[in-house]
């Protein structure tokens, strides 16, 4: 990790530059945290998992014809994207009433919405990400009216086809979050969808049993954490092989 330049931290990610212009490796770490940073752990092989499963979703979500900044995988920990200006908002998919929306709007968990919700957080940690509107983001200038437009519409589409991909395999979407970024391009610019996808960001729950196989499992304690990750990962059918010394995560579940 220290043969190159690092460029961000994250909670959950490194990003450290790439070997061409234009490129950055994004790295996925074990750490895990929660309510701002007030809950913190390991989730072991988390971060060979969510390599996998982001590459794989931002994949079929390319396919579709929506841009992401994915290039490709590198190792078990690590693929190489493309370097793009974050637009400092976290764009929140929801279908099913869970976590902060049932907390603010008085609903219980599990009830479906009558339409899909799309909610955006400003990007702060000081602030602890606080819910901002339309308004705010265009007085501001974190995203000029025609972004928004155009993130509403990648937003519905990733929605539709990630309901589709998920409930083939068994899962409900109830929510997710995605953060999108500015590509530029000699003198023109475009949107792309940028991050990562994975049981991190996104609540998904088994059809039948509304069994949680995302990170509230970490954050409500509910225990089998890795279990969750990997049984997503086996269902998706992109379990990676299993590295002695890079995932240690629990034994496949057949
Ligand atoms: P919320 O119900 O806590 O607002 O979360 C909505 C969705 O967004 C859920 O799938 C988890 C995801 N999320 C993140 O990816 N990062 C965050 O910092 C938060 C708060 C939520």
């Amino acid at each position: 990790m220290a043969r190159r330049r690092r460029i961000y931290e994250g909670k959950a990610k490194v990003l450290f530059e790439g070997p061409e212009p234009g490129t950055l490796v994004q790295y996925f770490k074990d750490d895990a945290t929660a309510f701002n940073n007030r809950k913190r752990g390991t989730i072991t092989g988390k971060g060979v998992l969510n390599n996998r499963i982001s590459e794989y979703l931002m994949t079929r979500i390319g396919e579709i014809g929506v841009p992401t900044h994915f290039l490709r995988r590198l190792n078990m920990r690590e693929q190489l994207i493309k370097e793009v200006e974050i637009i400092p908002l976290e764009v929140v998919v929801r279908n099913v009433a869970a976590g902060s929306i049932s907390k603010r709007l008085g609903l219980a968990e599990g009830t479906t919405l009558p339409r899909s919700i799309i909610e955006y957080y400003y990007k702060s940690d000081e602030l602890e990400d606080p819910l901002v509107t339309e308004e705010h983001i265009t007085a501001f200038s974190w995203a000029t009216p025609q972004e928004l437009d155009e993130i509403v519409s990648m937003a519905l589409r990733i929605n539709d086809f990630l309901c589709g991909l998920f409930f083939g395999v068994g899962i409900r979407l109830i929510d997710f979050k995605l953060e999108f970024g500015r590509l530029y391009n000699d003198d023109d610019v475009r949107l792309v969808l940028a991050d990562e996808i994975s049981p991190d960001s996104c609540r998904l729950w088994d059809v039948k049993t509304n069994e949680k196989l995302d990170k509230d499992r970490f954050r409500r304690d509910l225990g089998k954490v890795p279990e969750a990750y990997q049984e997503v990962a086996r269902r998706l059918g992109i379990l990676p092989e299993a590295g002695p010394t890079d995932f240690k995560g629990p034994k496949v579940m057949q």
